[in-house]
């Protein structure tokens, strides 16, 4: 397995958060995004460690895929991999709620409205303890709106290095397509606009951006 460049720890996919043994709370992430990243990440050099949330797709086989449903789970792997890892990108998109609590048994269904009582997930790239190895940490950013707005406070946030803002408002890019848009933010550089392009493509580019910001320091 190719390992010039250092270890690269990638989150995709969604979490599904469980109501009880049938029913969950997620999200429409493919995880095509970050599969992607994870193939052009090996082919640039880096033994690849992808913590993927469940999807329909297949990993790239040389990565090291560590399977996770939940948030918690998530948090949990995270945290353990990082020390681990040169570079951390959190491509995952984490349910935001989980219910307060599952219920062991299928929950009868009734004439009645159903209260479901939702606490946030913890947050994984902001909160997860970082190592002294790891030099960039990438987050991304979905949004429907106010785009480089939210992208650029989710970045101080956040504390990342790079983040990755794209537009989630459409069927033509973001979550479930083939393609994706969006700006590239790196801390002190100029924003690096990617028109719709495939995935794999925008991965290419985002890994060249990585580069060169590992190579800075
Ligand atoms: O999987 P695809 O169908 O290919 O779609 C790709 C994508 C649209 C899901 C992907 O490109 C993307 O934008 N992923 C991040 C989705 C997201 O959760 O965005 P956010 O703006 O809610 O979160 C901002 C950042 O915080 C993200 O890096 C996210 O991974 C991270 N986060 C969010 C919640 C949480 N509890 N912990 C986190 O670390």
């Amino acid at each position: 397995m190719s390992n010039e460049r250092g270890t690269l720890l990638i989150t995709a996919g969604p979490t599904r958060e469980p109501i009880d043994p049938v029913r969950y709370v997620s999200n429409r992430s493919s995880g095509k995004m970050g599969y992607a990243i994870a193939d052009a990440a090996i082919e640039a050099g880096y033994h690849v460690v992808l913590i993927s949330g469940p999807v329909a797709i297949q990993p790239p086989p040389q990565a090291t895929l560590v399977s996770v449903i939940t948030g918690d789970e998530m948090f949990d792997a995270v945290a353990r991999e990082i020390l681990h890892a040169d570079v951390f990108v959190m491509c995952a998109a984490v349910a935001d709620y989980k219910p307060r609590s599952a219920s062991p048994q299928k929950v009868k269904k009734k004439e009645a409205a159903w209260m479901l009582e939702l606490e946030p997930n913890r947050d994984i790239i902001a909160t997860v303890p970082r190592g002294d190895r790891v030099k960039v940490v990438v987050g991304f950013a979905a949004e429907t709106h106010d785009l480089e707005k939210n992208a650029q406070e989710k970045m101080r946030r956040k504390k990342c290095d790079l983040l990755v803002a794209n537009d989630v408002s459409g069927d033509a890019s973001g979550m479930e397509s083939d393609y994706n848009a969006g700006i590239i933010y790196v801390r002190g550089r100029s924003p690096i606009l990617l028109e719709r392009m495939p995935k794999r493509k925008m991965a290419d580019a985002l890994l060249k951006i990585i580069a060169s910001v590992e190579e800075s320091y």
